[in-house]
């Protein structure tokens, strides 16, 4: 809980140390010529796959992320003014100069989107934690010049967004004298960066990108406090295992689609937690980003009060297990048959016992939301039975390893992208051939990974079957799509990926 943010020396943390380096040689060219002296430090931070347990993070049940090779790379400078100045070595994405103000908080702006508002978000959550833990007033912030460069790609699912603001919050609070700074803590500053920007994620994907470790897998734990536990994949023959990310290069804008997807789907999840507290007479710790009962909340208080269950530790398999069954059970028991297609607004708050104008208020003002109707039925099974998947593959991992071991966790995957595609109904037609065909050529299980919406598919494989795989997705899903599709793009949207290094500094 304590370990630090490391500092690295060299670039030995890579798997690729010479292609590492001469990425860095040109990077810090660059900055030298852009910037006409040389750099002091360079930040990086990695994006991340989701093995398993996605949409239940903003509910606090734990996933299964791990920190890939991708990352964004900054190298800076530190200015004696407020100035920032900010640049990036891929010519698709623009500079940016901008002050920082000397009495208040940075200003995103709202209009049109920037991928420097990624960068402003990081500064924003470094500058308030100088300010409300070391006593900085906004005037003394000093200003940077950065340069960035990124391998995670844009809107593919992989937490590029999170990979920028938390490379940006770390070398700005380094920029700015904290040269020590634990995982938990950067972890906690970061979770809340994209908030400013309008989209209210859950802190999975910064947390994988802190707590990365290269070969162990992580499970992030939501409460009581947000952080990331280490532990090895207990695999039988444990280089047999390959995960392949393929990106369906169908763009996931987690920014844009807010309203109708990720926002939504916060705001369906935090209504539905209320009425399954208000049917069974429960009150619930209002502790979510909305500041609303949460699912976590509603299963705690619900096993202790109701059936006088020990309280959950977060981490006891068998109890987790159990709970999440009877949680399936309950809302079964709960939702009349009508109600399973969706609520009107005005049935929603009329079951809440609230007035239409209270129930806006609560629920659907923080953040802008558009739809139909509250799918609260399936959003509550989605989240009791992805919470559930996690355990399950926990417990096959801390099992004896049987032969059928791959096939055993292909499938809870394959029982995950049911949920993801029927329940938070996150998937696309794209997804849905990439799953389809790549079960039928050599993966055991394949999911939609992160947010879904579009962006990358991950597969469990093994090493004899994962070429098959790759030659089958490329042949029936990429050149289909995309008909004169370069090596080069299938490279980078076809990857197979370990457990990598999380961020860091890096002095070189
Ligand atoms: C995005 C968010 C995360 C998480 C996933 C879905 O990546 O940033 O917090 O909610 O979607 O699991």
């Amino acid at each position: 809980m304590t370990s630090l943010v490391p500092t690295y020396k060299n670039l030995d943390f890579y798997p690729n140390v010479s292609a590492s380096t001469k990425r860095y040689e040109t990077l810090l060219t660059k900055f030298s010529e852009k910037f006409q002296k040389s750099h002091l430090f360079l930040a990086r931070a990695p994006g991340r796959v989701n093995l398993i347990g996605d949409h239940i993070d903003y509910v606090f049940f734990s996933s299964l992320p791990m920190a890939i090779e991708a990352d964004v790379v900054a190298a800076v400078g530190i200015r004696d003014d407020n100035v920032v100045n900010v640049v990036n070595t891929d010519g698709k994405y623009g500079p940016a100069t901008f002050s920082l103000p000397k009495d208040s908080l940075l200003a995103i702006g709202k209009g049109e989107f920037h991928w420097t508002n990624y960068v402003k978000c990081g500064f924003l959550v470094a500058a308030k934690f100088l300010h409300e833990h070391h006593k900085k007033s906004y005037h003394e912030i000093k200003g940077v010049d950065v340069i960035y460069d990124g391998t995670v790609p844009t809107g593919g699912g992989l937490s590029s967004s999170a990979a920028i603001s938390v490379c940006s919050a770390l070398l700005f609070l380094r920029a700015n004298g904290i040269e020590e700074i634990t995982k938990l803590d950067l972890t906690a500053i970061t979770v809340v960066s994209e908030h400013y920007l309008g989209v209210n994620t859950g802190g999975m994907d910064q947390c994988a990108s802190i707590y990365g470790e290269f070969g162990k897998a992580l499970l992030v734990h939501y409460q009581p406090q947000i952080y990331g536990e280490i532990f090895t994949f207990p695999v039988v023959k444990p280089d047999d295992m390959v995960l392949l990310i393929s990106n369906t290069l169908v763009e996931a804008n987690k920014f844009e689609t807010a309203p109708v997807n990720y926002n939504l789907r916060v705001v369906e999840f935090a209504i539905a937690a209320e009425l399954l507290a208000k049917r069974t007479g429960l009150k619930l710790e209002e502790n979510s980003n909305l500041d609303c009962g949460t699912f976590r909340g509603f299963m705690d208080t619900y096993c202790e009060t109701k059936l006088g269950w020990k309280k959950w530790d977060g981490h006891d398999i068998d109890q987790a297990i159990k709970m999440f069954n009877k949680m399936l059970e309950l809302t079964e028991e709960l939702y009349s048959e009508d109600e399973r297609s969706g609520f009107s607004t005005e049935l929603a708050a009329s079951e809440l016992g609230l007035s239409v104008d209270d129930f806006t208020k609560r629920y659907l003002t923080k953040f802008q939301v558009k739809y139909d109707k509250l799918k609260l039925y399936i959003r509550t099974k989605h989240v009791y039975s992805e919470a559930l998947n996690v355990f399950r593959v926990l417990k096959l991992l801390s099992s004896e390893p049987t032969p059928t071991f791959l096939n055993d966790l292909g499938s809870i995957i394959n029982d995950s992208q049911y949920c993801l595609q029927n329940l938070v109904n996150n998937s696309t037609q794209e997804i849905e051939t990439v799953c389809k065909v790549a079960l039928a050529n050599g993966s055991y299980g394949s999911r939609v990974t992160g947010a879904g919406f579009g962006g990358s598919v991950v597969h469990v494989t093994d090493a004899g079957k994962v070429e098959g795989l790759k030659k089958a997705l490329i042949e029936q899903y990429y050149e289909v799509k995309f008909p004169g599709i370069t090596k080069e793009i299938l490279d980078t949207a076809l990857v197979i990926t370990k457990p990598s290094a999380g961020a860091s500094i890096v002095e070189i």
